[in-house]
This record gives structure tokens, C-alpha cells and sequence, in this order.
């Protein structure tokens, strides 16, 4: 098994009537598609950038990454992480959100300013599960 994470940059501007329908869109999307491939993960949205872990077999999240890269509601996709991994961090969540609060936002500026190897690293991952749990 795999965990990635990735940050982005949102093409839908948050402060928009239909943000969160495309939020909703993308989540609905999410539960159905990683549930059939046994992908966990978290989606957190803060001050216009996207940060998504992804959890599962390497055949299974490399593919869905490439979909997700393609996808034009966000665009400069940097991977952050991408490591073996024996228990998800995220086990019990298809696809759970953090969204706009200030303790997903500062996690997410944890996970990109550390080595992904770090206990900080680690430390700001189980932050997340925290946040959504
Ligand atoms: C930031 C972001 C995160 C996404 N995460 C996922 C995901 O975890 N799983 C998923 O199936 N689609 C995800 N998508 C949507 C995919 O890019 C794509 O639209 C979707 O997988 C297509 O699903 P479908 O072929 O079932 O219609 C995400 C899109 C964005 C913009």
C-alpha cells in the first residue's frame, strides 16, 4: 500500500455560489470511486489551495492521481509524498473533507513545509485525521 499527498491550486473560486456544489460534486464522485477501489483519503480546501491524500494500492492510486491531475477545477498539482505505508491513516473515509477552517489550513502548510519522512510530516497527517474525525 501507498499514501500520497498532493497540494493544488482551486480554478473555482471559493467565494462563488456553485464552490460548493463543485465540492459537493467532487466528494460524491470520490465516495463512489474510491470505495470500489479501496481508496482512503482526505480532501482539505484552504485560502484557494487544495491538499488530498490518497491511500491504497499503488495500481489503484496512480491511475486515479493521473485522472485527478487532468481535472480542470484546480491546476498546478505538486506531490508532495508518495511512500509505502502498512496502516491508512485514513481507514475509515473514502474520501473525508476539511474544509475552510483554520486548523486544516495550517495542517496543510505543516505537511507541505516538512520532509515527508519527518515526525512533523507525520505529526501534521495525524493532525488531519483528527480534524475530520
Ligand atoms: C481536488 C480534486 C480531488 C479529487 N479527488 C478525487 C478522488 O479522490 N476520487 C475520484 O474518483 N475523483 C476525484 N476527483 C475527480 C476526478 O478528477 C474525476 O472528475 C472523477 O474521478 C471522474 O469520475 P467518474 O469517471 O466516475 O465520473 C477529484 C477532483 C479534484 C479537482
Amino acid at each position: 500500500m501507498i499514501q500520497l499527498a498532493y497540494r493544488s491550486t482551486s480554478l473555482v473560486d471559493d467565494g462563488s455560489s456553485t464552490f460548493f456544489i463543485t465540492i459537493a460534486e467532487i466528494i460524491e464522485r470520490s465516495l463512489i470511486n474510491n470505495a470500489r477501489l479501496n481508496i482512503t483519503g482526505v480532501l482539505a480546501f484552504s485560502s484557494g489551495q487544495f491538499v488530498q491524500i490518497l491511500e491504497g494500492a499503488p495500481s489503484d492510486v496512480d491511475p486515479l492521481l493521473a485522472t485527478i491531475i487532468a481535472d480542470r477545477r484546480h491546476s498546478g498539482v505538486r506531490l508532495m509524498s508518495r511512500h509505502p505505508i502498512s496502516v491508512r491513516s485514513f481507514g475509515s473515509w473514502s474520501m473525508a473533507f476539511a474544509g475552510g477552517g483554520s486548523s486544516a489550513g495550517t495542517i496543510m502548510n505543516l505537511l507541505a513545509g516538512c520532509d515527508s519522512s519527518s515526525d512533523a510530516y507525520r505529526g501534521a497527517i495525524h493532525g488531519l485525521a483528527r480534524c475530520v474525525g
